[in-house]
């Protein structure tokens, strides 16, 4: 099977390498030409861990290449997936489906034979048949069909959910088109993973409304979080109270400062957009999106009252700004709104990060880097965790502490407790929902 991957982002080059894994001849395609060398040059554009071995191992098998030139992508491909961004479009909250539909003029002009045309992108519910009415008002002639393939993946494990997903999702409504998705996806058919086949609309649906459950969920915990911290529960009890229930889960239940990434802002506010364009507003996902913003700010409050009122002049050490760990993916992360706020208060902040500096220098005007978490915290009044990477789990408390006793923690991730902060040096310790 002959694949050509349109966008070689987050979710396109996962894709297109475990695609060429399966054992599939895929060619990925990009615009951004400086991308384009460096795959060539077998360097991964992002941190996604596992990535670069696995995307060696496939372009070494003369499985995987990449090009900037769609039409040579596309010679002979059966299957054209389109897995370009669809960010929020400016001033009303919808997706912004300009690249989506860009992509499909540029395929539609260097179709040859027939092929499957798949969005893989998250798009609102009608976009595919707009891809086929885009593709068949330039090509009256050609063969082709069209499919939705939303994708599930989590960034910083999207290997191993893409090899391992909890189900596969595809809107087919061809027999031929049916039976190119499913050889695609044979090697995970066979090993019993479920493929849940539908209409076009319905695929596009189960994207938006799976983001915006989980969106919901981690929400809902945020909210009961701030209602504990007044009555005097700990959200970490509640949370594994809740999660044992069979019927509830516990995954998504985390207090902290609020949803941030890629999908989930953009996901919310686009279903919100949706459901009041047809005149079927989806009242809990709007509650989510105003509930989200309020907890961010509620986490720069928090910062605020721990260190006595005002950060102005204070030095603040950062641990973490990538919008979750293993990821550095800075995009809608909390840090965006959290950072900019102590730093427009007058606070010296001091970020550090495992890989968010190259997106996030440009993004956090005014702040200081620094290569670890004691650096952040030498001298500083205050340390804020506001993203639990790995190496932020295990730190020397008393070192972080420094020697002043003076010095105030905000975890805005839960990683510590309070008793062993205080014991380590810290004057105060803040979390979320305790
Ligand atoms: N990032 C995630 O975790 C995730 C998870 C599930 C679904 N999605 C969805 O997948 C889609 C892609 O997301 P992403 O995070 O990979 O985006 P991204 O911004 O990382 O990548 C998009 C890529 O497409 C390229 N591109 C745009 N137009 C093109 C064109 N006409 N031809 C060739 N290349 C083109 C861009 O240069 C860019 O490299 C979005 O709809 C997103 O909602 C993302």
């Amino acid at each position: 099977m002959k694949i050509a991957m349109i966008g070689t982002g987050y979710v396109g080059l996962v894709s297109g390498v475990c695609f060429s894994d399966f054992g599939h001849e895929v060619v990925c395609v990009d615009k951004n030409p400086q991308k384009i060398e460096m795959l060539k040059a077998g360097e991964v554009p992002i941190y996604e861990p596992g990535l670069d071995a696995l995307l060696e191992r496939n372009v070494e098998a003369g499985r995987l290449s990449f090009t900037t030139d769609l039409a040579e992508a596309m010679e002979g491909a059966e299957a054209i997936f389109i897995a370009v961004g669809t960010p929020t479009r400016r001033g009303d909250g919808h997706a912004d489906l300009t690249y989506v539909f860009a992509a499909a003029e540029e395929i539609a002009r260097a179709l040859t034979g027939y092929a499957v045309i798949v969005t893989k992108s998250t798009v609102p519910v009608g976009t595919n048949r707009k891809v086929e009415e885009i593709v068949r008002a330039t090509r009256p002639d050609a063969a082709f069909d069209v499919a939705s393939n939303p994708e599930f993946l989590r960034e910083g494990a999207a290997i191993d959910d893409f090899m391992r997903p909890d189900r596969v999702v595809v809107g087919v409504e061809s027999d031929r088109a049916k039976g190119v998705m499913g050889d695609i996806y044979r090697p995970l058919f066979l090993r019993d993973f479920p493929i849940v086949y539908t209409d076009l609309e319905s695929a596009e649906m189960i994207k938006y409304a799976a983001n915006a459950f989980l969106a919901t969920k981690i929400t809902f915990i945020n909210e009961i979080a701030a209602l504990c911290e007044k009555v005097g529960a700990d959200i970490k009890a509640v949370s594994r109270g809740m999660g044992l229930d069979g019927r509830i889960g516990n995954k998504f239940l985390h207090a902290g400062p609020g949803y941030g990434g890629s999908c989930f802002p953009k996901d919310t506010s686009a279903l919100a957009r949706i459901g009041q364009e047809h005149a079927s507003p989806i009242h809990i996902v709007e509650a989510v999106i105003a509930v989200n913003d309020a907890v961010k700010r509620r986490m720069i409050d928090k910062i605020v009252d721990l260190c006595g009122g005002s950060v102005n002049g204070k030095t603040i050490g950062v641990l973490g700004v990538t919008f979750k760990p293993n990821t550095d993916d800075m995009r809608d992360a909390p840090s965006l709104t959290i950072v900019p706020a102590l730093v427009g208060a007058g606070a010296k902040v001091r970020v550090t990060d495992p890989q968010g500096r190259r997106e996030g220098e440009a993004l956090l005007p005014g702040v200081t880097w620094v290569d670890d978490a004691y650096a952040a915290a030498d001298g500083a009044d205050a340390v804020v965790i506001l993203t639990e990477w790995n190496e932020f789990r295990a730190l020397d408390l008393r070192r972080l502490a420094g020697n002043g006793g003076s010095r105030v923690m905000a975890d805005l991730r839960n990683v510590y407790a309070r008793e062993d902060a205080v014991k380590a040096g810290f004057a105060d310790y803040a979390a979320v929902g305790r």
